[in-house]
């Protein structure tokens, strides 16, 4: 059975999500598709922490040129976070003939022209499902299953460390920074919660989403952005007495003048199918001129949810190199 053998770079949060759903379901994988999947090494610097798995001293390293320069690896999975040294790092395992897969939206909405160019010079796969919506596989459905349509709208909860925030503010009446604090503790935020709750995590990922559905480029400081740290207590329960919730949407439409695009709260009406969607789900809306309204939905953020879609790129690309047929078009 051929094996694919992966280098990981970042064992935190979801890095090891990712490890451990390999290891929980490596069975069927391997049933559905053939292939063996090892993750051989690791660059990571925290190699005693504890994080409930058991990962062989042997994988680790502190050296990254160690894993794009291993003949043996086939594939490398950024889940560094941050633009740097991520970015580098995804150019350096390119031009060493590996495919990535990442979910790094900072990177990838700051340095998509780079990255995409030199996968298509390498003639290798860079997939990135898990950097927008989490589990939600929603670029790949955008990117196949739905590429006959003329996309006129998407509109959606990208962020679930700020929608966990707001549904908790609305449910239980409680203060912006306790909630932060929770979402921290249940591996939704950033490192730096700054990202979250100033809407740039959003923001970048709309950028990412624009690329894919619109075909155009707008980086990320083009994207006017407004995030949750001003709404208080007060504008919440002023909402409900409207009969309306508030969400963190990030949103883009083609009209008349032009792409028009935004991150910000907005006040939506408790019938809107986007006001249900609590805690750290997320959700995207679109229309197409063919399909009319879709709506995707699940987890954006944790460990366990970002691993599926890491390993479903993963998968993809695996099967294309069984195929020999691992190189974009
Ligand atoms: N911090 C991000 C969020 C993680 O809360 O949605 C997933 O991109």
């Amino acid at each position: 059975m051929k094996r694919i053998n992966i280098g990981l770079l970042g064992l935190g949060n979801i890095g090891t999500g990712t490890y451990k759903a390999l290891e929980m379901n490596r069975d069927i994988i391997v049933a559905r598709t053939g292939l063996d999947f090892e993750i051989t090494r690791i660059l990571e610097k925290f190699v005693d922490r504890d994080r409930g798995i058991t990962v062989p001293t042997e994988k680790f390293t502190q050296d990254p040129q160690t894993i794009w320069n291993d003949p043996e690896i086939d594939i490398v999975i950024e889940l560094l976070g941050g633009i740097e040294p991520a970015t580098s790092f995804m150019l350096e395992a390119i031009k060493h003939g590996k495919h990535v897969v990442t979910a790094n939206k900072a990177a990838l909405a700051t340095n998509y022209e780079a990255l995409q160019t030199a996968a298509k010079e390498n003639n290798v796969m860079l997939r990135f499902e898990a950097s927008v919506g989490g589990g939600i596989p929603v670029l790949n459905a955008l990117t196949t299953a739905l590429l006959a349509n003329e996309y006129e709208e998407i509109v959606g909860i990208l962020n679930g460390t700020t929608n966990y925030i707001l549904t908790k503010m609305t449910e239980e009446g409680l203060e912006y920074e306790d909630v932060l604090k929770d979402a921290q503790a249940k591996g939704f935020a950033e490192a730096n919660p700054t990202a979250d709750v100033e809407g740039i995590d959003a923001c970048n990922k709309l950028s990412i989403l624009i690329s894919l559905v619109f075909g155009q480029r707008i980086r990320p400081e083009d994207i006017p952005t407004t995030g949750i740290t001003g709404i208080t207590k007060e504008d919440i329960n002023q909402a409900k007495a409207d009969g309306q919730v508030i969400k963190l949407l990030a949103s883009a439409k083609t009209q008349a003048n032009g792409l028009q695009y935004a991150v910000a709260p907005v006040r939506l009406d408790r019938s809107h199918p986007l006001a249900s969607v609590g805690n750290e789900f997320n959700a995207l809306f679109v229309t197409g001129n063919a399909v009319g309204d879709l709506m995707f939905y699940g987890k954006g953020a944790g460990p366990l949810p970002t691993a599926s879609a890491v390993l479903g790129d993963v998968i993809e690309i695996s099967r294309a190199i069984a195929k020999g047929s691992a190189y974009d078009i």
